[in-house]
């Protein structure tokens, strides 16, 4: 699908005289005249294909056709002398192949005429993206247009299509495919080179940088969330972020991390010795969630729910966990394995998908099985993405190495070659 077909997608599920708005959005104020980095709202991104900022899409259905008209800050010369030119009109449109690219200044007065022409017995339907949870809510564009919308124009009719276009979503494209894969072998050459650098004694903070380093040399800069760099019990945090941790003698380091290309993420996480070498004992627990994911990936086809993927995690903890000992004194599965197996991978890491839906070809998810002793200072996750197919899955991440063995094998090499 281009970015024409899922616009007419998404206005399948609105009346002709109807209007749908998505907004790009704005950087957060972080402090005084400086802006978070800026990142696009990515169903914006998903019908356009732009990931300027201050932009406005606008669908406008008819009986007969939907044209697109896309709004946008105009080139200023004298802003262009401090951060660098806008997108000219004309480029944006032939990216987007809207019909028309207007000043955002018009924004407003633009959509209350269409919906004047629009009005007559029927309240006019006007689709949004209400898919900001939480506080942002304030001051997400969407929301702030809905609360203007009702106020000014009673007779509008606010519909959420965030339940659209996750739906549309789900389902990749080969184009959206090459990227997330493009994404992840970035990543797998990325992490190859941190597990090279691993150390005993080295902080959390210089093995991120080395993974950091390793992307931008491959021309990336963009990730697809906060790289999770874990040793030691910190690893039991699922997303602890601090990555200040000196690195203690015998530790695992859990490091779950991502490339994006054009915005699409990668979601990667291995856990490995800073030795170089398992002890038994951590050896034995990385087994169980090792074998774990094969499992879950042998399950992963057409027609199962990423619910069904983890119940067929928890039977395997409750089958493996009790000769570990981790079971005693009445402790349970979710004592050491409290998130979920999968979840869908795109344009956000956790990409938008509706809950429950079975798993179609197209789709790629994440299988990320992990079990976190925190008494031990033991917390182990191993994450793959795969490509849902006709017949079972493919995975996009199988060139990096996920077993015992071939970890320890990686990560001496080196010393055996010097020493
Ligand atoms: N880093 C979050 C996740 O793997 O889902
Ligand atoms: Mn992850
Ligand atoms: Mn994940």
């Amino acid at each position: 699908m281009n970015f024409q077909q899922r616009r007419m997608a998404v206005m399948d599920s609105l009346p002709p005289q109807s209007l749908a708005v998505f907004f790009s959005g704005r950087a957060p104020v972080r402090s005084a005249d400086e802006n978070y980095p800026f990142s696009v709202n990515r169903n914006f991104a998903y019908l356009t294909g732009l990931d300027g900022e201050q932009m406005a899409l606008v669908l406008i259905k008819t009986e007969t056709s939907v044209q697109s008209v896309l709004f946008q800050p105009m080139p200023d010369p004298d802003l262009a002398r401090w951060v660098g030119g806008r997108m000219e009109p004309e480029h944006s449109r032939a990216i987007a192949k809207v019909n028309r690219v207007l000043p955002q200044e018009q924004l407003e007065s633009f959509l209350y005429r269409q919906m004047k022409l629009f009005s007559s017995s029927q309240p006019v339907k006007v689709g949004l993206d209400l898919s900001c949870e939480g506080w942002y809510q304030q001051v997400d564009p969407a929301y702030q247009f809905a609360r203007q919308l009702s106020e000014r124009y009673p007779a509008a009719q606010v519909c959420d299509l965030h339940r659209t276009l996750a739906q549309l979503r789900m389902i990749k494209t080969e184009e959206e495919i090459e990227r997330i894969r493009q994404a992840a072998e970035a990543t797998i050459t990325a992490v190859k080179v941190m597990m090279r650098h691993c150390a005993e004694g080295i902080s959390e903070t210089e093995l991120e940088g080395v993974f950091d380093f390793a992307l931008m040399k491959q021309g990336i800069r963009e990730h697809a969330f906060p790289t999770i760099c874990a040793s030691a019990h910190h690893a039991t945090v699922l997303h602890y972020s601090d990555n200040n941790a000196i690195i203690e003698p015998g530790s695992l380091v859990l490091c779950d991390l991502g490339a994006a290309v054009d915005h699409y993420c990668a979601d990667i996480t291995r856990t490995f010795p800073a030795s170089g070498r398992f002890t038994a004992r951590q050896k034995e627990i990385y087994d169980i969630v090792l074998q774990g994911q094969r499992k879950v990936i042998e399950a992963v086809r057409p027609g199962i729910t990423l619910g069904q993927l983890n119940q067929v995690l928890v039977n395997w903890y409750q089958q493996a966990l009790p000769p570990t000992g981790l079971l005693d004194n009445g402790k349970t599965v979710g004592d050491y394995y409290y998130h979920s197996v999968s979840h869908h991978l795109g344009l956000d890491a956790h990409d938008a998908s509706v809950a429950g839906t079975a798993l179609q070809p197209g789709m790629v998810i994440t299988v990320e099985p992990g079990l976190y002793v925190k008494q031990e200072g033991i917390g182990i996750r191993i994450e793959d993405d795969l490509l849902v197919t006709q017949d079972g899955s493919q995975n996009l991440t199988a060139g990096l190495m996920r077993t015992t063995e071939e970890i320890e094998a990686f990560m001496n090499k080196g010393e055996q070659h010097h020493g």
